[in-house]
């Protein structure tokens, strides 16, 4: 058997001389005027697990994915190569090509030491179609690039929860195994679910709503979370579940959103939870171009809600000074307007003070810690967005099962 993750990491394979196919997520957000890519976290997380395989002897060809088809941000990865290369401190060899010839002849014909990207898999139409490892293990992709490679390895935790030919069709015709990067995230993930992390405390902001809402209705009924400290959007919703008036503007907000039918979803979970369920008891709004906190239902119409206030950022640091573990996700207002940034600033010093263990979900809090000068006392930042979610909720994630499956199917060589 593999080991306790159910699967075999770099540790059980021996790959001197191997043509290795890497599977990474360095889906990374693209300025829609300029095609930059403005954030390159996801990229430079992966070069560990490369300089590895590098230096154990493999020759190297990945596969990833940049936006959905049709999306202003889906686009080639050569500038994903360039980065690359920076973070490898070495050439890499991009190939205009996915499984056609000028990709074939690449592979063919690379030497160990060396490192292959090929284009973006999303360019060939049969990636973007959910179906069962089996299926995928049939696809073109999987049968033209498969016989050019001795082993496969996936550290696209951020895509697990996709059952993608490019992620479940090859371990079920190659021994597999999960790169650094997804080993360190399900490590850590399962540490944190594991009941000796408790009390844990969820503080749920940012744009991604209805995943909050979602998380919540997992998380809770599991026990997994004893505390929801709400911010941000999400936590309008809920405070418009709990009857506060909060102003014309942000309920515009929240209709634009079309986030009226997580309405009564939100009123369920109050409903059921509403001791563990903590929101907001004061904002901040734009008065006079400055920044204003008011209380909670002062019954004035003001702007749109920007941030959490001083005495939210109060209660919430109390409850998480209490905390054996913290994950936050999103932050807690309008960040890009430096007046409205303050709230997830405090939240995050308060993280750090807690002493407790910190799991960080998301680009903009890791930006922030960053600029505060604490990122490094973060225990964790989890490159996963939707696996993120999917993988705390306790669903499983059909790239990491599928090596479990392959782990029963081929043998170690370690
Ligand atoms: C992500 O950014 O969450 C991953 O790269 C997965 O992207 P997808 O949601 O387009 O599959």
């Amino acid at each position: 058997m593999a080991n306790k993750l159910g699967f075999y990491t770099m540790d059980n394979f021996d790959f001197n001389g191997k043509k290795t196919l890497l599977r990474v997520d360095i889906n990374s957000p693209i300025d829609p005027v300029t095609g930059r890519i403005t954030d390159d976290t996801r990229i430079k997380s992966h070069a560990a697990t490369i300089k590895e395989l590098l230096e154990r002897g493999a020759s190297v060809t990945i596969l990833a994915h940049q936006g959905r088809p049709g999306d202003t941000d889906f686009t080639t990865l050569e500038n994903h190569a360039t980065l690359l290369s920076k973070y490898l401190n070495k050439e890499v060899n991009y190939v205009e090509d996915v499984f056609g010839p000028s990709a074939r002849s690449a592979i063919s014909s690379s030497k160990p030491g060396s490192v292959t990207l090929l284009e973006n898999v999303r360019f060939y139409s049969e990636e973007s179609i959910e179906k069962v490892p089996e299926a995928q293990a049939k696809t073109y992709l999987v049968r033209y690039l498969a016989p050019l490679f001795s082993l496969y390895v996936n550290d696209a935790f951020a895509t697990s929860h996709r059952s993608h030919p490019s992620l479940t069709g090859f371990p079920m015709v190659l021994p597999s195994c999960g790169g650094r990067l997804l080993q360190k995230e399900v490590e850590f993930l399962s540490d944190v679910m594991s009941t000796s992390s408790k009390p844990c405390i969820f503080v749920l902001g940012g744009g991604k709503v209805a995943d909050s809402v979602q998380l919540m209705e997992s998380l809770l009924p599991k026990g997994v979370a004893d505390k929801v400290l709400l911010t941000g959007l999400v936590s309008h919703l809920f405070l418009i579940a709990k009857g506060e008036r909060l102003g014309k503007a942000t309920v515009k907000i929240i209709e634009g959103k079309g986030l009226y039918p997580l309405l009564p979803r939100a009123q369920n979970l109050l409903r059921n939870y509403s001791n563990k369920i903590v929101t907001p008891v004061d904002i901040a709004i734009l008065r006079s171009d400055e920044r204003v906190e008011l209380p909670l239902g002062d019954g004035q119409d003001h702007s749109p809600i920007y941030d959490i206030g001083s005495r939210t950022v109060e209660l919430y640091s109390s409850i998480m000074g209490e905390a054996k573990v913290i994950i936050m996700r999103g932050p807690a207002g309008y960040i890009e307007d430096q007046r409205f940034s303050k709230g997830s600033e405090e939240l995050l010093k308060a993280v750090v003070k807690s002493g407790a263990k910190t799991l960080l979900g998301g680009g903009h809090l890791r930006a922030i810690s960053e600029r505060l000068g604490i990122a490094e006392k973060i225990d964790y930042f989890s490159t996963g967005g939707g696996a993120f979610i999917a993988f705390l909720s306790g669903e499983r994630l059909p790239a990491i099962e599928v090596l479990s499956v392959s782990a029963q199917k081929f043998k170690a060589d370690r």
